[in-house]
């Protein structure tokens, strides 16, 4: 195996930083430096999350009855195909597999999701207010996930890599904002009328 020639970065504490710029570490001890590893893993753990969210996203938007809601949920949905590609052009810059790894937690929060759905009445503003906090609970576990992992891309040097999760986060992060309109606007107000 040819030796990789790294970039250190600007996360890097200087002390660390040590007398070179950049560090010649053989490309299987990347590999397998826990760090890559918990990263890899993390990525599968999002990778299996984005493609879940995609059936569950089809789910909620025919549940919805709120025009703004439904068009909220089927953009998300063509972001979200746009996830999964970035996920798998990130895992190729990193020279790994893109592999699903099951995620147990947004696995029970779309579980929390298709009770809501059982739950409440079909056509009810109530089933839409809280379908926008369901929704919102996806958006903060990608929040959380693609924020550390961007970071963590960062200090690794996969600056590339850094990048397309960023773009992710920006977009999980408007997703979040516009439900938050949505639900202020007039989902709650119109939910609260309801016998
Ligand atoms: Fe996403
Ligand atoms: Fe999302």
């Amino acid at each position: 195996m040819p030796n990789k020639i790294l970039e250190t970065n600007a996360a890097v504490p200087a002390t660390k930083k040590g007398t070179a710029d950049k560090t010649v570490i053989n490309e299987d001890e990347m590999k397998n430096a826990p760090l890559h590893q918990f990263f890899v893993s993390a990525l599968k753990d999002i990778y299996y999350a984005e493609n879940a969210i995609l059936e569950a996203l089809v789910k909620m938007q025919d549940a919805a009855s709120s025009e703004d809601l439904k068009d909220a949920f089927e953009d998300h949905h063509l972001q979200t195909q746009k996830h999964v590609k970035r996920l798998e052009k990130v895992f190729k810059l990193i020279d790994e597999q893109p592999e699903k790894k099951e995620c147990k937690a947004i696995k029970g929060i779309i579980e929390e999701g298709e009770e809501i759905i059982k739950s409440t009445e079909d056509g009810s503003s109530t089933r839409d207010a809280a379908l926008i906090i369901a929704a919102q609970k996806v958006e903060h576990y990608e929040i959380a996930t693609y924020g550390g992992l961007a970071q963590l891309a960062i200090t690794m040097g996969h600056d590339k890599a850094a990048d397309l999760l960023e773009r992710t986060l920006q977009e999980e992060e408007d997703t979040d904002a516009e439900l938050t309109e949505i639900a202020e606007t007039a989902i709650n107000f119109d939910a609260e009328q309801e016998d």
